[in-house]
């Protein structure tokens, strides 16, 4: 099983680019199931993209993919049969993303058997809005021996859902499912994720009437695709994950090709702390710290602070005077990087769903062990603060949504290799 091993307290400096979003390319990949052909550019290499493309390939399109252009090519046959179009366990369990295939393949095949996703290291994450909206939508639901079948034989039909807690999923698959339902669609109290924008420009593109004002989207079906070609947005996630190591550790780091507005709340929270930065319309530049302050944070839907970077802000708090608290509404079970954090040195309380971190503390290398893609990244950026070496092992987990992380930071002299 190969690991990483960091050496820490070297600082940054360089420029990193970040990939194309997992989380949007997901979502996108599976709307290519809604039209005959499609290009998808800029797509991030990682794992949970593969299993995606190995998805589509199961359920029976054509897909190409070009690791050197970081593109996939998509030709579409699926037509409407008396079978159900099958998402296996073996792929679904171990990217809850797959289930976003359900909402395309009603719309075109008619029949689905996707298996449910089950739980994962950070909570239960049902699917249950998933199925309420596609039933509104019209679809016959059945769960038998962990599958989800569904069927719409004569299609799907408009409907208007309030969604009863912001699901970015749920969402996803809603918009997914009334892209070709008959009439207008409202669905209320969506998620809008920059992600979520991505998938409606895309759609959009394939002939799709969506629009989205604050948190309602309207949906007017359509029955027919055109071919396109799409670049993918960059990985938000990625680049605040860049942008908290290079608070923590760097000196001048440059993070070109993004655009800094979509994650204004991540830099105004560093702001606060003490993170410089320089930005413009296309860069962002983080050029140090001053001394690093305590901050009370929640995190929440967009445009609130991301529950996906949870774990590496707790970590630069390590690095802040006085007591911080991080509060997670999003997932219950979001704080598995802790104990080994403090196996680290850290110091840091678990109280329900608040941890509250006592800073600073001078952190030390120890063997950890990842548990989640996020966590796992976390530990990577408490040991490039470390003394001594750190070695991190199941990094399986960070293969699933960080492309050539190692290789990123080794251009910024960092020490870390993996074996
Ligand atoms: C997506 C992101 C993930 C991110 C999360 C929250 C992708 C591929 N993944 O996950 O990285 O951490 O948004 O920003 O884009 N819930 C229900 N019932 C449902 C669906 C969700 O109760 O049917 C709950 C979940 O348990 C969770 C909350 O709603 O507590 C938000 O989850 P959701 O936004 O759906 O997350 P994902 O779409 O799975």
């Amino acid at each position: 099983m190969q690991r990483l091993i960091i050496k820490g307290k070297n600082n940054l400096k360089g420029t990193i680019k970040i990939s194309g979003s997992k989380n949007a390319t997901l979502p996108i990949l599976a709307a290519c199931i809604l039209s005959d052909q499609s290009e998808i550019k800029n797509i991030p290499l990682v794992n949970d993209i593969f299993t995606m493309i190995k998805l589509l390939d199961f359920i029976g399109l054509n897909v190409s993919l070009s690791k050197k252009n970081k593109t996939v090519k998509i030709k579409n046959h699926l037509i409407k049969s008396k079978k159900n179009i099958v998402a296996p366990y073996k792929l679904v369990k171990t990217m809850r993303a797959g289930v976003l295939v359900l909402g395309p393949i009603l719309n075109r095949c008619g029949k689905a058997k996707v298996s449910l996703p089950g739980g994962c290291a950070i909570g239960t994450r049902p699917v249950d809005l998933h199925l309420m909206a596609l039933k509104k939508l019209g679809a016959k639901i059945k769960i038998r021996n962990g599958y989800i079948y569904a069927s719409a034989i004569k299609g799907l039909k408009s409907a208007k859902i309030n969604f009863p807690s912001i699901s970015v999923g749920a969402t996803e698959n809603a918009i997914l499912a009334a892209f070709g339902a008959q009439g207008k669609t409202v669905l209320n109290n969506c998620a809008i994720e920059p992600e979520i924008t991505d998938l409606i420009n895309f759609l959009n593109r394939l002939g799709g009437k969506i629009k989205i004002k604050n948190r309602r989207i309207t949906i007017i079906g359509v029955n027919k695709t055109r071919q396109v070609s799409y670049k993918v947005m960059f990985d938000r996630i990625e680049l605040g994950t860049y942008l908290i190591a290079a608070g923590t550790v760097g000196n001048k780091i440059v993070i070109p090709d993004v655009d800094y507005k979509i994650v204004n709340t991540e830099i105004k929270i560093l702001k606060k702390i003490g993170v410089k930065f320089q930005i413009n319309q296309k860069q962002i530049t983080v050029i140090g710290k001053k001394k690093l302050k305590n901050i009370n944070l929640n995190t929440g839907p967009y445009p609130g602070f991301p529950t996906d970077l949870q774990a590496q802000i707790m970590v630069l708090l390590t690095q802040s005077e006085g007591i911080s608290k991080i509060s997670e509404k999003i997932f219950e079970n979001r704080f598995m990087h802790v104990p080994e954090l403090k196996r680290m040195g850290a110091n840091i309380l678990i109280k329900n769903n608040q941890a509250i971190i006592k800073g600073p503390t001078n952190l030390f290398g120890a063997e950890v062990m990842a548990t989640d893609l996020r966590a796992s990244v976390s530990l990577v950026l408490a040991a490039l603060i470390a003394e001594k070496r750190t070695t991190i092992n199941r990094i399986y987990h960070l293969d699933r949504g960080y492309q050539d992380l190692e290789i990123k930071l080794r251009k910024c002299k960092a020490s870390i290799k993996r074996i």
